[in-house]
């Protein structure tokens, strides 16, 4: 029985030709794929050095360290995230600060992080992590200006924005580019833009921040260039390379990341056009000069406005084979962070509580958004 999920996949006769053993000869990791993989996408997305990693988690984590993190240095991330950054943090003894988001696009914006500064009276920032929920990659030059102003790091998780583009001064910036951040992460993980199966990437046009995220890629080893028998540990490292199995499906599926986006942009419009005179539901805010990569497809319903249960829209939808989901419950309201994380983050408890993720990736044919729009529109109209 086929399941609609709100993200997948997308491999072709290509991909599945990439991973014939053949293809792969000498090496199955640490092979010239991997270079071959991170030489193309710094052509596609423009930032001086790429460095693939085995997941989006895992290039949080270089990123982290690459910048030289230690125990109580403040870091602030958005209250609506995936867990990623905050549970390294966590590990890596950080004094995490959270910022509340946008109540329309559930993003931290410059406002909400000056606020978070100034209400934690926060004297020395050490970094901040910004994340582009959904793909649309918002604000980053004005975070930029924030990140200079008061000397910090300027992470971008943007692991939901692979493919996607900004606009300034009539010039369009491809998102990893980090003109306007220091580090930009991505996770390959199946529902993302493209995948490697798992996998990640960290860009960067700051050659110290690569060379520390190369070593703690790797052990922390460093290898003679002629003499591989000569070889030192200079820091601790992990292992958190991707494998030439991997990249070799990276190489194949980066070669579709346009066609992909485009399609999750079409799928995007047909939802617009099927739901836009349906007042209970509140359509994704676009913006200007902003090129979506269309990770997710969030739209949002006033539930208690309309005397409807949230949980009862996801039972219904699953009747019908269909796999919605939520982006992201607040962090605040985990288990192990309820008690750790004071404040009260107003705009992320109404946003959390209207919130759909609908279907949207390249597999997704007219046919089944129409049929997801027809199933909502049955749900909001019965009684
Ligand atoms: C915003 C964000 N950051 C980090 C990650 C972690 O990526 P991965 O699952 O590849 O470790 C994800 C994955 O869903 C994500 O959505």
């Amino acid at each position: 029985m086929k399941i609609l999920n709100y993200g997948k996949q997308h491999l072709d006769q290509n991909d599945y030709n990439a991973l014939k053993s053949k293809t792969f000869k000498e090496f199955l990791t640490t092979g010239p794929l991997v270079k071959k993989f991170e030489n193309n996408l710094k052509k596609r997305i423009g930032a001086k050095y790429v460095a693939s990693c085995s997941s989006g988690t895992a290039a949080l984590h270089i990123a982290f360290k690459s910048i030289d993190i230690k125990e109580n240095d403040v870091v602030i991330v958005p209250i609506i995230n995936f867990i990623s950054s905050v549970n390294i943090l966590m590990e890596m003894k950080a004094k995490i600060y959270f910022a509340d988001v946008d109540i329309i696009t559930g993003q931290m914006t410059p406002k909400t992080l000056s606020e978070c500064i100034k209400k934690n009276n926060l004297k020395k920032v050490k970094a901040f992590v910004t994340m582009y929920l959904g793909g649309s990659c918002q604000n980053n030059a004005l975070f930029y200006k924030i990140k200079k102003k008061i000397n910090c790091f300027m992470i971008e998780d943007a692991c939901h924005a692979l493919g996607g583009k900004y606009k300034i001064n009539k010039k369009f910036f491809s998102v990893g580019s980090c003109e306007h951040a220091d580090i930009s992460t991505f996770s390959l993980h199946p529902v993302k833009s493209i995948t490697t199966g798992e996998g990640g990437l960290i860009t960067t046009n700051n050659k110290k921040v690569f060379e520390k995220a190369l070593l703690f890629r790797s052990h922390g080893i460093v290898r003679k260039k002629n003499n591989h028998w000569e070889y030192d540990v200079i820091s601790p490292g992990l292992n958190y390379r991707l494998s030439d199995l991997n990249c070799s499906l990276g190489i194949s599926q980066l070669k579709k990341l346009n066609l992909f986006i485009k399609k999750r942009n079409k799928i995007a419009k047909i939802y617009f056009k099927l739901l836009k005179d349906i007042d209970a539901i509140q359509l994704p805010a676009l913006f200007k000069g902003i090129y979506s990569s269309w990770h997710l497809f969030i739209i949002k319903i006033n539930f208690s406005k309309i005397k409807k249960k949230k949980s009862d829209l996801f039972k219904f939808f699953l009747k019908k084979n269909i796999r919605v989901q939520q982006h992201y419950i607040p962090i605040n309201e985990y288990s192990f962070y309820k008690n750790k994380i004071k404040g009260d983050f107003k705009n992320s408890k109404v946003y959390i509580s209207q919130v759909v993720s609908l279907p949207i990736h390249y597999s997704c044919s007219k046919k089944d958004i129409i049929n997801v729009c027809k199933n909502l529109k049955i749900f909001l109209y019965t009684k």
